[in-house]
Parts: structure tokens; sequence; C-alpha cells
């Protein structure tokens, strides 16, 4: 039995030491330790010896399996050490690599502009809203005082979704004057830029659809003069001190008086050029006070409160801002075109 023992023993170390995987070490643990292992075997025969020789054979079988014990947590621990730095082999990541430039993309010369002028207009303590570009024609025409038979509502301008009329594209973003009445508290002070569609052939000045920038004042004691100063602080910042700007009487049906403002020729000063078309001036915007009709539809006194409003085509203060000479090459997203900003 001594014999059979120290076979065991010499066996088992070596192939514990030999062992390669964490599996193999399981198997062996069961294959000398486990209950029909062959170490148990041996001491099943504890029975036929002597009463003498039981505790030094005992004795000597619990030393293999010490030793076994010892041999296998220590060759357990090697292999995990093994493991551990074959993973950190396999995932290293090499930052010596030189990476993939990423492509950066960058912001529309419009989008620009809009931005400046969000910025002026916060400044000035307006909110921006922004609203649907699919409208009721009664907030982009009736409640805006063009009734029934105003121009501007015929099918030849107009994109309608339905045979009455009722449903639209909207064609400016001044039904947002309506829809901030109906919904915000007095003193109103807001700017909404967005998408708006006409029924236009595209050429170097026109797009069936293009974009503009709403804006509205409505408190007590508003005057033309409020409107006029705040446009050309406006003005000032965005095209630099001391540009001059015109205002000429014009016609809409939700304003009274109405007006619309010129920005002198960047180009020719004022002179005439091909820019101005020889006038000198570049028309901007549609300005004037809100007439009461269009108050009184949204519930606001005019005897108490007055307004002043605005409709500014982007596409075309950013063309000023940027000098570019051609509607088209805002909405056509070229990339040479747009690099250049
Ligand atoms: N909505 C007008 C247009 O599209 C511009 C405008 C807005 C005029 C606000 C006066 C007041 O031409």
């Amino acid at each position: 039995m001594r014999e059979q023992l120290a076979n065991i023993r010499a066996q088992a170390l070596s192939a514990v030491e030999s062992a390669g995987t964490a599996a193999e070490l399981d198997a062996l643990r069961v294959q000398y330790l486990g209950k029909k292992g062959e170490l148990t075997a041996v001491l099943k025969q504890m029975g036929k010896l002597s009463p003498e020789e039981r505790p030094v054979m005992g004795q000597l079988a619990n030393d293999v399996r010490a030793a076994l014990e010892e041999a296998l947590s220590r060759q357990g621990s090697i292999l995990e050490a093994r493991a551990l730095e074959q993973r950190l082999r396999d995932e290293a990541v090499d930052v010596t690599v030189p990476g993939k430039p990423v492509k950066l993309g960058r912001r529309h010369p419009m989008y620009i502009a809009l931005d400046e002028i969000k910025d002026i207009f916060i400044g000035m303590g307006f909110t921006v809203l922004d609203g649907p570009e699919i409208e009721l024609a009664e907030l982009n025409f009736d409640r805006l005082n063009a009734g029934e038979g105003h121009p501007s509502r015929d099918w030849s301008d107009t994109f309608y979704f339905d045979e009455d009329s009722r449903v639209m594209l909207r064609s400016q973003t001044s039904p947002m004057q309506v829809r901030a009445m109906d919904t915000m508290e007095l003193p109103i002070r807001i700017i909404a830029p967005g998408r708006v569609y006409r029924k236009d052939e595209v050429d170097a000045t026109h797009s069936p659809m293009f974009h503009q920038v709403e804006g509205m004042v409505i408190d007590k004691n508003v005057t033309m003069a409020d409107l006029k100063g705040t446009l050309n602080t406006v003005v000032e910042k965005l095209y630099g001190k001391g540009t001059k700007t015109r205002f000429r009487p014009h016609h809409f049906p939700f304003t009274e008086p109405s007006c619309e403002m010129d920005v002198q020729c960047h180009k020719c000063g004022g002179v005439g050029c091909p820019t101005c078309k020889g006038e000198g001036w570049i028309e901007l915007l549609g300005a004037g006070m809100i007439h009461p009709k269009v108050l009184q539809m949204s519930g606001i006194d005019p005897e108490v409160y007055s307004g002043w409003a605005f409709g500014m085509g982007l596409e075309r203060t950013a063309m000023r801002r940027f000098k570019i000479a051609d509607l088209r090459l805002i909405f056509e997203n070229d990339v040479r075109f747009l690099e250049q900003f």
C-alpha cells in the first residue's frame, strides 16, 4: 500500500503539473480525489490493515491528498495567470496606429445667418417660436384680414391639400402672429423662422420653397417708431454700423400702415449696379403696424394694445450677408459651395 500511495502521488503530481486547462485540472481532481477516485480506492482498503499500520498509512494517505490539493491549486493559479496574460495580449489596442480622419460637416450659410438673427432678437428679449408648415387657410388668410376673394388665396399661388381650400402649405410665416396671440400672454415679443411655400418657378431669385423670419411685438403704446428703431438696430448688427435703410409705403392686409424696408446696396453703396438692378437699394422685408381688426379677431383690444410685425426673407438676408449671387446655390447643397463658409 505504501508503494501504491507513492505511485499515485508521483503520477498525479506529474499529471497536474502538465495540465494545460482548467477542465483538465478538474478531471484530474475527480480521477484522484473523487468519490470513485484512485486515492479514495486505496483508502477503502484500510480496513484490511493491522491496527499498528492503519494510522501510519492514514497519515501517508493524508499527506498524498494534501500534496495533490496543493499542486492542483498551484497549477490552477498558474493557468489563470496564463489565460489573463493571453487575453491582455489578444485585446491589446495599438494606440500608435494612425486614426481614420472624420470628415467634418459645417453649418449651412443660411443657418449661420439665421443664428445671427436669432441671437440679435434674443438679446432684445424676444422668444423664438416654431410652427407648422401645414397650416389652416383660416390662420394663413382669414385671421390675417385676407378674407374670401383675396388674390393671395388663389389656387395659382398656393399649395392646397383639399378641394375646399382649408388646409395648405403656409405661404408666409405670418400665421405665427395669430398662433402667438392665441396662446401667449401679453405683452408679446416673438420671432418665428421657418419654411414657406408658393407656386413660383425656380430661378436666380425664386423658389417654390423658401424661408421667412416673422417678428411681432404687442404691448401698450407701441408705435411705428419702435418698429423702425428695432429693425434699424437689427440691420446694423447684421450688416455693420452705419448701414442705411429706407422705409417705403406698401400694402399688406394685416398691417396698417404697411411698409417695405430696403437696405442700401452693399456692392455699389447706393449708386446703382447689377446686384441691386440699378436701384441702389435691396428689399429686405415687409412690415407694419398690426391691423386693429387682426388684434380684435384674436381678442386683443386695439384701444389698449398696439403692435408691429415684420416678415423677412431669410435666403435674401443670407445672400446679402455672404454676397451670394444665385438663390439656387442655397438649395443645391453642392459641397464645393458649402465648403466656403
Ligand atoms: N407676410 C408678408 C409677406 O410674406 C410679410 C409681412 C410680415 C408683412 C409681417 C408685414 C408684417 O410678404
